[in-house]
C-alpha cells in the first residue's frame, strides 16, 4: 500500500491543531469533545494528550459505509452520548469528512442540544467529494479523492491499526 501520510506527520499536525484549538477557547473553559465512532477514536486520543488539562470527552457513533468504498448517503446514530451538551463549548472529532452526509447530520443533532458552542474538528479532508456544504473549523489535511485506510479509518473493518494513513491497493 502506498503511505500517504506517515505517523511523524499525523503526530505533528495533531500537535498543531492542539494548540489551534486552544488558543481559541478561553484558558479557563472547559472543553468537551464528541469522538465519532469508529474512525475517529485514534484522532481523538492523540488530540486529548495533545491537550491541556481542561478537557472532557465523550463517544457518538452512527452508522458508516459498510462494505463498500463508496457512502450510501445514510446516516444512521448507532451510539448516543453519555452526558448532555447544554451549555458546553463542544467540538466534534471526527476521522475524515468526504460527502459531508456524516457531519451535517450530527451538527445538526448535537446543535439542538443547546451547547454553548459547536465547531467542528477532521483530521482528514476530500473537498472533491462534498455533496453538501459543510463548515469544519479545524482540518488536518486536505486530500485528493482517493480511499485511504489506517489510523482509525477501514475498510470492512480491516487497517484501523495501521500507524500510517495508506492509499488503499486498487485504488
Ligand atoms: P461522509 O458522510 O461522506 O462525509 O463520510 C464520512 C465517513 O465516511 C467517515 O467518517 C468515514 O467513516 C467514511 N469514509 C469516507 N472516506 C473514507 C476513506 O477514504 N477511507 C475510509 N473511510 C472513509
Amino acid at each position: 500500500m502506498e503511505i500517504l501520510l506517515t505517523s511523524d506527520m499525523i503526530q505533528q499536525r495533531i500537535r498543531e491543531m492542539a494548540g489551534e484549538i486552544e488558543a481559541d477557547y478561553p484558558a479557563d473553559e472547559n472543553i468537551h469533545l464528541v469522538g465519532v465512532l469508529k474512525g475517529g477514536f485514534m484522532f481523538m486520543a492523540d488530540l486529548v494528550r495533545a491537550m491541556g488539562s481542561r478537557v472532557t470527552l465523550d463517544f457518538i457513533a452512527v452508522s458508516s459505509y459498510a462494505k463498500s468504498t463508496k457512502s450510501s448517503g445514510e446516516v444512521r446514530l448507532v451510539k448516543d452520548l453519555d452526558s448532555g451538551l447544554e451549555g458546553r463549548h463542544v467540538i466534534i472529532i471526527e476521522d475524515i469528512v468526504d460527502t459531508g452526509l456524516t457531519l451535517t447530520y450530527l451538527q445538526d443533532i448535537l446543535r439542538a442540544r443547546a451547547p454553548r458552542t459547536l465547531r467542528t474538528a477532521c483530521l482528514l479532508s476530500k473537498p472533491s467529494r462534498r455533496k453538501v456544504d459543510v463548515v469544519v473549523d479545524y482540518i488536518g489535511f486536505t486530500i485528493e479523492d482517493r480511499f485511504v485506510v489506517g489510523y482509525g479509518l477501514d475498510y470492512a473493518e480491516q487497517y484501523r491499526n495501521l500507524r500510517d494513513i495508506a492509499v488503499l491497493d486498487g485504488e
